[in-house]
């Protein structure tokens, strides 16, 4: 055993070679996304932040993909497959291989509890260094049906009852087992060697390594945490929960950093949704992956934000839709029903009303009237519209990408801009008004005439 615990090394075993049937769903359960990324990729994230670099993944079905979804770049991780489900025991042995290099701490997870943080993790290890041989993380809950009971007596974890198993006295226990454990990694594959499958559902159980280890003379023990991190995932409506529990922590957690919120419950956040201090989000505002949002920014309600950068004090909706490649500028302002992909909004540039920019590239301070659409698309090509500094696009402007507009230039509403616009230059493209005198009373006579004639042919 390692003494120095900066220096002990470690194994993290994730189980996730379950077939999801209660999911009823054509993917394993930990593809299945919580804010916006695989539930299993919430678990590796934990691990990572926990300091572990070594991952052994126990897959089932859509392994491939599993393996994919799991992928980060602060771990490095083995695959390994399960053919038969016999239980968490025999689970965790399908990666004997990797447990055999030799690791001072075996921290066996599951992939389908996504919230899941470093620090029962941390204090799990911190166990073994102190001397332990097992570790449980254990939760207290109100309602224990369905998990293993944790039998601790003066600090020592004497057992673990499943449920199935447990007489009526052991159901009363409240503190519970929360599946996840770290194991001494010398001895790890000894004692689960000896786990048998003597018990009511006839699989190898993994909790029964608490009674070989005290048999062998080590010591068991529980750690607790929070029942909100060991919450598993089973079913779509479990799912939800997850979500939610997921989405309450983000929202606790960005407003102490100085966000503020004005019906935090109504806003949806991604995993790296990045929000600085003093940032206000009104009601209904969606986030989805990738998205920055600085300092000062006022994010009116019902916005979709996804893959964009809002720069400080800059101010989008209500009702924007800034989709990817959106880069709003300091101070500029997005307005309502605009959406923005792909393009530069200038700093302090302004795109108020009604409007469509899309690969696009808009000075500072220019601009841009109510119904601009950059129409980018020719049908099967993508065209960039460029705008300078300073410039004044009128109402219901069509720019024809490609097409350049120079700085502190005026383009004409209603203009349908095909051709480049100078620098300070003013563009019509549009055709001239002409007003023809006393028209109007003859169109009138005419009109009626029509509709007296009809209703006459009528009778
Ligand atoms: C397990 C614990 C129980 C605990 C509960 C917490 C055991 C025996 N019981 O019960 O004490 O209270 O979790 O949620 O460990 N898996 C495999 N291969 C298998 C069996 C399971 O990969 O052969 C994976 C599953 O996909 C899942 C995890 O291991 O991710 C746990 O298995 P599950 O069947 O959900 O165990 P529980 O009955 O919930
Ligand atoms: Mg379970």
């Amino acid at each position: 055993m390692t003494a120095d615990r900066t220096k002990r090394t470690c194994l993290a075993v994730i189980l996730a070679a379950g077939e999801s049937t209660r999911m009823k769903s054509s993917q394993s359960k930990v593809l299945h996304p919580v804010a916006n990324r695989p539930m299993i990729a919430h678990v590796v994230d934990a691990l990572a932040k926990a300091g572990i670099s070594d991952i052994a993944l126990v897959l089932g079905r859509d392994a491939e993909k599993v393996e994919a979804a799991a992928g980060n770049v602060a771990v490095q991780s083995s695959v390994h497959i399960q053919t038969e489900r016999l239980g968490t025991a025999h689970a965790v042995l399908a990666a004997r291989d990797t447990i055999a290099k030799g690791y001072d701490d075996v921290l066996v997870v599951f992939g389908d509890t996504p919230l899941i943080t470093e620090t029962p993790l941390i204090a799990a290890r911190s166990g073994l260094a102190d001397g332990a041989e097992v570790v449980v993380i254990g939760f207290h809950t109100a309602d224990p049906t369905g998990y293993g009971r944790l039998l601790v007596e003066n600090g020592e974890l004497l057992a673990i009852r499943e449920h199935k198993d447990a007489s009526e006295a052991e159901r009363a226990i409240t503190y519970c087992n929360g599946g996840l454990m770290a194991i001494d990694g010398r001895k790890a594959l000894d004692l689960i060697d000896r786990i048998g499958n003597n018990n009511a559902k006839g699989e190898y159980y993994l909790t029964d390594i608490v009674e070989v280890v005290r048999a062998a003379g080590g010591r068991a023990i529980a750690v607790e945490a929070p029942e909100e991190e060991l919450t598993g995932c089973n079913t779509r409506a479990e799912l939800a929960v997850i979500e939610r529990l997921w989405q309450q922590r983000r929202r606790h957690e960005l407003m102490i950093d100085g966000v503020s919120m004005i019906a935090p419950e109504t806003v949806f956040l991604s995993f790296d949704t990045t929000i600085a201090r003093d940032v206000t989000i009104e009601p209904n505002v969606v986030f989805g992956p990738d998205v920055t949002i600085e300092s000062g920014a006022l994010i009116h309600s019902f916005s979709h934000i996804e893959g964009a950068y809002v720069a400080a004090d800059a101010e989008v909706g209500p009702y924007a839709r800034l989709r990817p490649g959106a880069n709003l500028g300091a101070g500029s302002k997005v307005g309502n029903f605009t959406e923005v992909k792909k393009a530069e909004i200038g700093a302090g540039a302004k795109v108020n009303h009604l409007s469509y920019i899309g690969d696009a590239f808009i000075g500072a301070h220019t601009n841009v009237g109510a119904g601009t659409i950059t129409c980018n698309y020719d049908g099967i090509n993508k065209h960039v519209t460029r705008i300078g500094a300073d410039a004044f696009i009128g109402s219901n402007t069509a720019l024809v990408a490609p097409v350049t507009v120079g700085n502190g230039a005026y383009v004409a509403s209603g203009s349908v801009i095909t051709a480049d616009v100078p620098d300070n230059a003013v563009a019509f493209g549009r055709a001239r008004q002409e007003n023809k005198e006393g028209r109007a009373v003859l169109v009138r006579e005419r009109n009626q005439a029509i509709k007296d004639a009809k209703k006459k042919a009528a009778k």
